[in-house]
């Protein structure tokens, strides 16, 4: 029998049992890098009319949109760094034990962090698309001088996520539901776990038999019903903490 001290020491041990590990992560993992959460005290919506979100907003007034939202949300890309918690999650994978990153963030963070198996199921924004001719520009060659930000040839661009009111890209769609009902651990990393249809990723992996490991500051509706046991705490410290109980297992004696 093995004692453990520490939620952090059982979930490396887990982890250090587990065949098929997949993350799922949201807005809290990047709020260590300064980006803001969308829910919740000094989230986005708090200043923000989520309805700037909807893509018919976008459509009826782009210019708007992109003052409004959009442009801080560029800034803020821009500046984020990747923090211990994203460092973590490259780590895992680096030993060998994580295998994919489902992220909601559109931030580019995890595969700056150096995870090379990440679907951004909300999109990204990274790249943006003339709504026009198709063109794509990146995010670090977009001119905000004059808002929208146009193309060549005089179309509006448009970065490449998923507003609401948008579908998400059945590819990521169809492969995050596979990777869900076939991994034996998901990690569910600073998600408030509301929005559809991401949220449904850990209800698919618990359905199929997996261990759901959810790791937030504050408890969730996943929280006692689909995770299977939830270590509340910063991302960045808890996934430090885990990361370093797994290496200490996997250590060779
Ligand atoms: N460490 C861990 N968890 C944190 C931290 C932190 N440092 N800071 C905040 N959290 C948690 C909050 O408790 C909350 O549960 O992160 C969660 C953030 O929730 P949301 O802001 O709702 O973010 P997310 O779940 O990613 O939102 C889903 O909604 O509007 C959208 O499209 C947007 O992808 C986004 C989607
Ligand atoms: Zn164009």
């Amino acid at each position: 029998m093995t004692f453990v001290e520490s939620l952090a020491e059982k979930a490396a041990l887990d982890l250090s049992r587990s065949k098929s590990v997949v993350a799922l992560t949201g807005a809290g993992i990047s709020v260590e890098s300064g980006i803001p959460p969308f829910r919740g005290k000094g989230g986005v919506w708090e200043k923000i009319d989520p309805a700037y979100a909807h893509i018919d907003t976008f459509h009826n007034d782009p210019e708007k949109v992109w003052e409004v939202l959009l442009k801080g949300l560029k800034d803020l890309v821009d500046r984020a760094r990747p923090n211990p918690a994203h460092e973590g999650l490259a780590r895992l994978e680096t030993l060998g034990v994580l295998q994919t990153v489902i992220t909601q963030n559109v931030d580019g963070l995890h595969q700056m962090a150096g995870s090379t198996d990440v679907i951004e199921f909300h999109g990204s924004f990274a790249w943006h698309k003339c709504m026009d001719c198709g063109s794509r520009c990146p995010n670090s060659e977009l001119d905000l001088n004059r808002l929208p930000p146009r193309c060549r040839c005089g179309g509006i661009f448009r970065p490449e996520l998923v507003f609401f009111g948008e579908m998400i890209p059945s590819h990521h769609l169809m492969r995050s539901e596979q990777i869900a009902s076939e991994c034996d651990i998901m990690l569910v990393v600073g998600t408030s776990a509301i929005v559809q249809p991401a949220a449904l990723m850990p209800v698919i992996a618990k359905n199929a038999g997996a261990t759901v490991i959810e790791i937030n500051k504050e408890p969730t509706p996943l929280t006692g019903t689909i995770s299977s046991y939830s270590i509340m705490g910063k991302a960045g410290e808890v996934i430090s903490d885990i990361v370093a109980e797994l290496e200490l297992i996997m250590k060779p004696q």
